[in-house]
């Protein structure tokens, strides 16, 4: 499946690339990108404008993770409303070389230039998160106390996050398990000090639960 989705977006990616690496102005400081994304947020034409091109550059990203940034495969995460200051920092880790993926997914996001992201993360941060039914197993309930112990205080009580921290609520199951897994792993995958600490004593358990019960959370 994977090798299907590389293969349908390769493409892109090699037209994209070389491109790029040639033609590109150095890279502006993330702290610049994001009070460009907070200054385009405030004026509403700006913004509009922002958001019709943002749909247009995230085409290509739909072969993964969906239309409208909501994904149908587990390991995928959504991108549609999280919060667009979290998807432009992300994203801006993928270029810096601070949050590792496949190779084919970092290319992918630096073939970008800086205003794509922005708008991207503008247009992405503003479409609807597909509900799914509420879980409401043993593994839920569970998974809902741990949370309301270790993860609200930053997460929030629904889970919708604040502009730099991720809103969870809705976000997909297996790929939740993946990224608790690898900050708590350390392996330079995902680098976050607060949530290497607040991962370190979960048990493999923990996390099933507490993406059982965050991946079914509606807004
Ligand atoms: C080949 C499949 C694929 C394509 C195409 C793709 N992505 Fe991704 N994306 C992934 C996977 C898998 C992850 C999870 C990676 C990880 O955590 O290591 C991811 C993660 C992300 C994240 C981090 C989300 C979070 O919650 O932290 C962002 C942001 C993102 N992608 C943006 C994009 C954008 C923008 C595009 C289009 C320009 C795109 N992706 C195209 C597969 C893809
Ligand atoms: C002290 C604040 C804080 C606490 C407490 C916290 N987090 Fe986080 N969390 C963050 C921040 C900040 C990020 C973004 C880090 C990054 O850039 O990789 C994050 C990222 C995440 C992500 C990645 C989401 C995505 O879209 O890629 C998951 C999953 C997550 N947290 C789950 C949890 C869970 C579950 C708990 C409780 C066990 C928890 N967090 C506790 C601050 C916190």
């Amino acid at each position: 499946m994977r090798a299907r989705l590389f293969l349908s977006v390769f493409g892109f990616f090699l037209m994209a690339v070389p491109v790029a690496a040639k033609d590109r102005p150095p890279e502006p400081p993330p702290a610049e990108l994001h009070a460009r994304l907070a200054l385009t947020s405030q004026n509403p034409a700006s913004l509009d404008e922002a958001i019709r091109r943002g749909e247009r550059s995230a085409g290509v990203c739909r072969h993964c993770h969906g239309a409208s940034g909501n994904s149908v495969r587990p390991e995928v995460p959504n991108l549609a409303g999280q919060n667009a200051a979290y998807l432009l920092e992300q994203m801006n880790k993928f270029v810096h070389g601070t949050r590792r993926s496949s190779d084919f997914m970092t290319g992918l996001i630096q073939a970008l230039s800086p205003q794509e992201r922005i708008d991207i993360a503008l247009f992405l941060a503003r479409q609807p998160v597909a509900v799914k039914a509420a879980d409401t197993s043993a593994h839920a309930v569970s998974g809902k106390a741990l949370y309301g112990k270790l993860c609200v205080s930053c997460h929030g009580p629904a889970a919708l996050g604040t502009e730099k921290i991720p809103r969870l609520a809705g976000q997909q199951p297996g790929y939740l398990e993946d990224s608790l897994k690898r900050y708590r792993a350390g392996k330079g995958e995902r680098i976050d000090p607060m949530m290497a600490s607040y991962t370190r004593n979960l048990k493999d358990s923990d996390i099933r639960n507490l993406a059982a019960y965050l991946s079914t959370l509606a807004p």
